[in-house]
């Protein structure tokens, strides 16, 4: 169904002309007259604090960014979404993510078909298989118990998976390494091989439609590289797969006892929930795979029951969705101060300009007078301050941050924690108030004046930058379930909003097209082709050098 062009909405035109005011204010003002503003832009729900102050916005705001999710009937959309509705319209399917980390006793049905028991079917066997694994009963083809797991994904069937084990490190099985392979780039491949004896390393070929070119390459290289060192009948204790295209799987030579499938009503960037968790449930063990399902449920019912006023989800979608539109910020950039963290950023680059990054709606039409998903990039704090911090103080761009921390932490260096809580804090603290000529002339009171005033342009912050900041007690597998599922549904409001299909990927695939022509011209399978000017002499220059 067509719906009405965002910006000829009410709500959004009542927010048009309230950001003419917004846009003004400072603040520092904001702090100055609202003593209860912490308390007031902050809410809490399944073990995650978010204080959304330090915006330029207030309680108006927020109502007026709710009206217009209720205009956009985000709600309707969030409901279809859970119910099982096929919202994913250019692929005709159902959206069910939720469903993966549902309870047993939650029916839901698609085309007739009760998922909950398929869903729980295959974490029976993720339960089985990673218990074996891990308590040496399951055996590589010469006896010995399994001690590297390699798994081969690209994209969804790796970031997830990769981010996961590293976030979840403190809780990792001692005896077993986790490697993940998802570039086609050889080096990849060659690192993770250099470093696993065959005899005792599992490889996952993990691959939603088990037909991308990176991971079916890699998996072939793999298996080459096996079976250099084994027979073929050694292959059935070393090679598993997780996917959808269970016919593709069979082709492949995986034995179908050792093959975990899912749905595809499962995005790629959806699928950690799913078999494609799998490194995780072997790394860190079955019992903390549920609790990682149950955060994620937490936050489920969280989203899918509160007010959009005090839901999550809601406010950051609409607060990002505010810095997006009327401050006109093109980027976000993501600041765990949690070293476990680091592959987050990378993470929700793919969750978020996967989804987000689209040029029309969810009907086709070209949209032309507002801004989509925003560039979602970022590394850990402390790192970050001391390599791109400088551009998002001083620069001519204004980048929203989302900083996120644990108020514990799992290791005994207390005083490192507070050092580093301190620095996350102290950042969004000055990316709010700046620093004005005053006050940095105050700082140099006593030196030439001259000199002083040459300083001041230099050393004055214009503050008045917006941040999030995301709290959780400790990082565990169930805060970091919550935390996931925070940003999946952030990501679905904003594309709600934004009258985008957040379930498909077809930018993707021009690409794909191309790079298969020019590696058949490359190996010399193809004549090359007439090409543009330069794709042709850079071709030309890489035969030249084989
Ligand atoms: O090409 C993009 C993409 O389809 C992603 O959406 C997906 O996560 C990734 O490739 C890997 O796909 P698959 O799991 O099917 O190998």
């Amino acid at each position: 169904m067509r719906q009405p062009p965002l910006t000829s909405t009410t709500s959004y035109q009542a927010l048009q002309s309230h950001a003419q005011d917004a846009q003004q204010w400072q603040m520092r003002d904001l702090f100055a007259q609202d003593p209860q503003r912490f308390e007031r832009l902050s809410a809490e729900a399944a073990g995650l604090f978010l204080d959304y102050s330090k915006n330029r916005l207030d309680g108006r705001t927020l109502a007026l960014l709710a009206n217009l999710a209720r205009e956009r009937g985000v709600e309707q959309l969030r409901d279809a979404m859970f119910a099982g509705d096929k919202i994913n319209l250019t692929e005709q399917r159902a959206v069910l993510h939720t469903a993966l980390r549902a309870p047993k006793d939650k029916q839901i049905t698609v085309d007739g078909q009760d998922i909950t028991a398929d869903v729980h079917a295959v974490l029976a066997r993720v339960k089985t298989f990673s218990d074996a694994v891990r308590n040496g009963a399951w055996l590589g083809h010469t006896g010995k118990e399994i001690t590297d797991i390699v798994n081969i994904g690209i994209g969804g069937s790796d970031l997830g998976p990769k981010m996961v084990c590293l976030a979840l490190r403190q809780f990792a099985h001692p005896r077993l390494t986790m490697h993940f392979v998802s570039n086609v780039d050889g080096h990849d491949m060659d690192a993770a091989l250099a470093r696993v004896n065959p005899e005792t390393t599992l490889f996952i070929i993990a691959s939603k439609t088990f037909t991308t070119a990176e991971t079916m390459m890699n998996a072939n290289t793999a298996r080459s590289w096996f079976l250099k060192h084994a027979s073929e009948e050694a292959l059935a204790k070393h090679f598993v797969a997780v996917s959808t295209n269970v016919e593709a799987i069979k082709k492949f030579g995986i034995d179908p006892d050792n093959m975990f499938p899912f749905w595809d009503w499962v995005g790629g960037r959806y699928s950690v929930w799913s078999a494609i968790g799998l490194p995780v449930a072997l790394c860190v063990g079955y019992g903390y795979f549920a609790d990682f399902l149950a955060g994620a449920h937490a936050l489920d019912e969280h989203f899918r029951t509160a007010p959009i006023e005090q839901n999550l989800p809601m406010i950051l979608a609409l607060v990002g969705f505010w810095n997006r539109e009327f401050l006109g910020c093109p980027s976000v950039s993501i600041a765990p101060y949690h070293q476990d963290l680091n592959r987050f950023p990378a993470y929700l680059q793919q969750l978020d300009m996967e989804s987000n990054g689209k040029r029309v709606t969810r009907a086709g039409d070209t949209i032309t007078d507002y801004a989509t998903g925003p560039v979602i990039w970022g590394d850990v704090g402390t790192n970050g301050q001391h390599a791109y911090f400088q551009l998002l103080h001083q620069g001519t761009d204004v980048t929203p941050m989302d900083f996120i921390a644990a108020l514990r932490p799992a290791h005994e260096f207390q005083n490192h924690h507070a050092a580093l809580l301190a620095n996350c804090f102290a950042q969004s603290e000055a990316f709010m108030k700046g620093k004005t000529a005053d006050e940095v002339r105050q700082d140099l009171a006593g030196q030439d004046p001259a000199e002083i005033e040459r300083l001041v342009p230099h050393k004055t912050f214009p503050g008045n930058r917006p941040s999030n900041t995301i709290l959780m007690e400790y990082l565990t597998p169930a805060t970091l379930g919550a935390l996931i599922a925070l940003y999946e549904h952030k990501v679905f409001v904003q594309g709600a909003i934004w009258d985008v299909n957040s379930y498909d990927q077809w930018g993707v695939e021009l690409g794909k097209v191309l790079a298969k022509k020019i590696e058949a011209e490359l190996n010399g399978e193809a004549q090359p082709a007439q090409h543009d000017g330069s794709t042709n002499g850079l071709i030309a220059r890489a035969r030249a050098a084989v």
